[in-house]
């Protein structure tokens, strides 16, 4: 499949690396060539501009910061339409010295970008990890769990294939339509508490079931 990852940081990088052993992957930057070091090392994964990659995709991959998420999938929202759309990013705001949420409660990022975009099949998916963990999931001894949400199954149910067959995730909690989001994106409260606590960003949720 050709894949479309809009963005060029740490994330779009790290799942454009995975997915390229299966699939055909271009990310995307507002600058393609302050990517050079990465596509000499990748030669794989083209670099190239929001619009391209956006037209490129068969599947697209939201990987930007959540509050600049908006402003670009609006620029490119017709090359978007009748896709799969994996969100990942998180609505957090930096401004604050504290981590905030500028969405949160009741509406998310997820269902502001499903909003924006009608004619997109958004699936929420990987908010919840770093990004070493979501391509993979193994580096974790014990079971730990993902979270995928979105209003169109058979969407999900591809989003679910690049997960497991793609990356290898076992335990995938479907919380059902776009809203979703809301509790996914809001589990960044408690990630973010852990990350102090813990020292680092290699740990996961685990949901055990009698
Ligand atoms: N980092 C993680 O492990 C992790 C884990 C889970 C979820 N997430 C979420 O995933 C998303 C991406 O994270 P990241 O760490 O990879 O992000 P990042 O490195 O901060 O940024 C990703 C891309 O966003 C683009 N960008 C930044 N400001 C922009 C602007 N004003 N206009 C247009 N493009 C802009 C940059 O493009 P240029 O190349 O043009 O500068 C960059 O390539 C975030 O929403 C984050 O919350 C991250």
């Amino acid at each position: 499949m050709k894949i479309g990852i809009i963005g060029a940081g740490d994330v779009a990088k790290t799942l454009a690396v995975g997915l390229s052993k299966n699939h055909e992957v271009k990310i995307s930057s507002r600058n393609p060539d302050k990517n050079k070091e990465f596509m000499n090392l990748y030669p794989k994964v083209e670099v190239a501009t929001f619009n391209e990659v956006s037209i490129y995709g068969e599947l697209i991959i939201n990987a930007l910061p959540g509050n600049v998420s908006l402003n670009v999938l609006e620029s490119i929202k017709s090359n978007l339409e009748n896709k799969v759309m994996i969100d990942l990013a998180n609505p957090l705001d930096f401004s604050k010295d504290s981590f905030e949420l500028f969405v949160a409660n009741n509406d998310s990022l997820g269902e502001q970008i499903q909003r924006l975009l009608p004619n997109t099949y958004v699936v929420k998916a990987l908010n919840t990890v770093t990004a070493k963990l979501m391509v993979n999931p193994s580096s974790i001894k014990n079971p730990h769990d993902i979270f995928i949400c979105g209003n169109h199954k058979d969407a999900k149910k591809t989003v679910r294939m690049i997960l497991e067959d793609d990356f290898g995730w076992e335990t995938i909690h479907d919380l059902g339509d776009i809203q979703g989001s809301r509790a996914m994106e809001q589990l960044m409260h408690i990630w973010l508490k852990l990350w102090g606590n813990i020292g680092h960003t290699m740990f996961n949720f685990h949901i055990e079931v009698k």
